[in-house]
């Protein structure tokens, strides 16, 4: 398949509505959720992404069968002691941070052993987070430095344990409640508040779980072992796929966009909360709760008179995944933009905090860069013209998705490799970038 696009026009003015496709942090939890169901769980609008399939070949691995078709994808649990497979089963998460992170806890009882790979990028990431916590329960874990691929072998007797979560990271949260729904007695986690759609699915399937909010942090705790029976998901959309058309919107002359039915939990809303402070057009319209998940149409119109801002550290976990998209946006802001305390972007797919560095530089926008924060010096008259290549960094799928939308916003001639990568969250990204009038070669 071709690798690499080619972009040498700027988008002309637009004025559309789409859906992007579903949340992957959600299509994620579902398959897992319904793996440990008892009976038949369907959901409708998953992400049909190289992510997802890991996590559906994953659980095939480890002894649950599911259908996937163009309309809905069925799987059918045996409950929580319901994964059956040979010792030394091999599992891989390809690229997905999220899967692997939240397997362990699924496998804390697990009788045999599991040789859990993951691809090149995954392998660098640093699995201490998890195997911490997961130690504490009493599984057994093997690796070299903390990094895949890790043997991991569950234990009989998981003792409950009380956790202190302090990178503001769902990842670990959900692995330790995963853990939590098979360990007899009460976990607690005192946690920086994250992303919450596995306590809001908790809830849902009334297990139980108790969350109470203090001024700066949360206090989740979780009682004991209860089944659950199968059920039906309609997977909304993807704020973190929204995003790259906000942005594209927002800095694209006189141009508009309406968003259909995406989920805009507001433990993942940041970025427009940030976009807005800084003169963002974008208004949430048609709002309705879903199973306990906020959606809404996203509508989103371009925007002059964009102005830095001095981002307020209780956004970085709101808005973790579109810090690149900000940052774009503060390049061609008014005025000095300061992020701090936001060190977790260099644990992510690639260095994010690196990359942006590069990437801001190569457009000639001036960064000053410490280990955990970022100064943007904005420049509203910025228009590109020359030749911009962006290569390889890690494959990571936003950090690829991010150069196409500087492209199509601000011109020059681009030359994108790696392109395939963004098939690990949004396959049809550039045939949607297409529809709304994108020349891409
Ligand atoms: C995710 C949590 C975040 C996020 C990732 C998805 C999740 O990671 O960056 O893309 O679905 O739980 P951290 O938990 O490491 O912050």
């Amino acid at each position: 398949m071709k690798n690499t696009a080619f972009i040498n026009d700027k988008i002309k003015k637009f004025d559309k509505q789409i859906y992007v496709p579903g949340d992957k942090s959600l299509s994620i939890r579902w398959i897992l959720m319904a793996s440990q169901a008892i009976g038949k769980s369907v959901a409708y609008n998953i992400l049909k992404s190289e992510d997802i399939i890991s996590a559906l070949n994953v659980i095939k691995k480890l002894g649950v069968s599911y259908k996937i078709n163009n309309k809905y994808c069925e799987i059918n649990g045996k409950g929580l002691g319901g994964f059956n497979f040979k010792n030394n089963t091999i599992i891989n998460a390809g690229n997905s941070g999220t899967l692997a992170r939240l397997i362990f806890g699924l496998l804390i009882n697990s009788k045999n052993q599991i040789v859990l790979e993951g691809d090149k990028s995954l392998s660098k990431r640093d699995f201490s987070r998890v195997i911490k916590p997961m130690r504490m329960f009493g599984q057994n874990i093997y690796s070299k430095k903390n990094k895949l691929p890790i043997k991991i072998k569950g234990t009989n007797y998981p003792r409950p344990i009380n956790f202190i979560e302090q990178k503001g990271s769902a990842q670990v949260k959900s692995c330790i409640l995963f853990s939590a729904m098979k360990t007899p007695g009460l976990t607690s986690i005192k946690c920086v508040p994250s992303r919450d759609h596995t306590e809001k699915l908790f809830k849902y399937l009334n297990l139980p779980i108790k969350i109470t909010k203090k001024k700066n942090y949360q206090l989740i705790k979780y009682f004991g072992k209860k089944n659950y029976k199968g059920f039906n998901y309609n997977i909304p959309g993807d704020i973190s796929s929204s995003a790259f058309f906000i942005v594209l919107t927002l800095l694209s002359k006189n141009s508009k966009i309406i968003i259909k039915n995406v989920a805009v939990n507001k433990s993942r809303t940041g970025i427009i909360d940030v976009l807005k402070n800084m003169n963002a057009k974008i208004i949430l319209k048609n709002k309705r709760i879903y199973k306990g998940e906020d959606i809404a149409d996203i509508f989103v119109k371009y925007s002059e008179n964009l102005k830095s801002i001095n981002c307020p550290s209780n956004m970085n976990s709101r808005s973790i995944d579109e810090f690149l998209l900000i940052f774009l946006v503060c390049a061609v802001s008014k005025g000095v933009s300061k992020f701090k305390k936001i060190g977790e972007l260099r644990n992510k797919e690639t260095d994010r905090l690196k990359f942006a560095n590069y990437f801001l530089k190569k457009i000639g926008i001036k960064t000053v860069e410490t280990r955990d924060s970022i100064k943007i010096y904005g420049n509203p008259n910025l228009k590109l013209t020359k030749k911009y290549e962006i290569k390889n960094f890690d494959k990571d799928h936003r950090a690829c998705m991010l150069s196409f939308i500087a492209a199509l916003a601000l011109g020059g001639r681009w030359i994108i490799r790696d392109t395939n990568s963004i098939n690990t969250s949004f396959p049809n990204f550039v045939s949607l970038l297409k529809k709304i009038g994108a020349n891409i070669n």
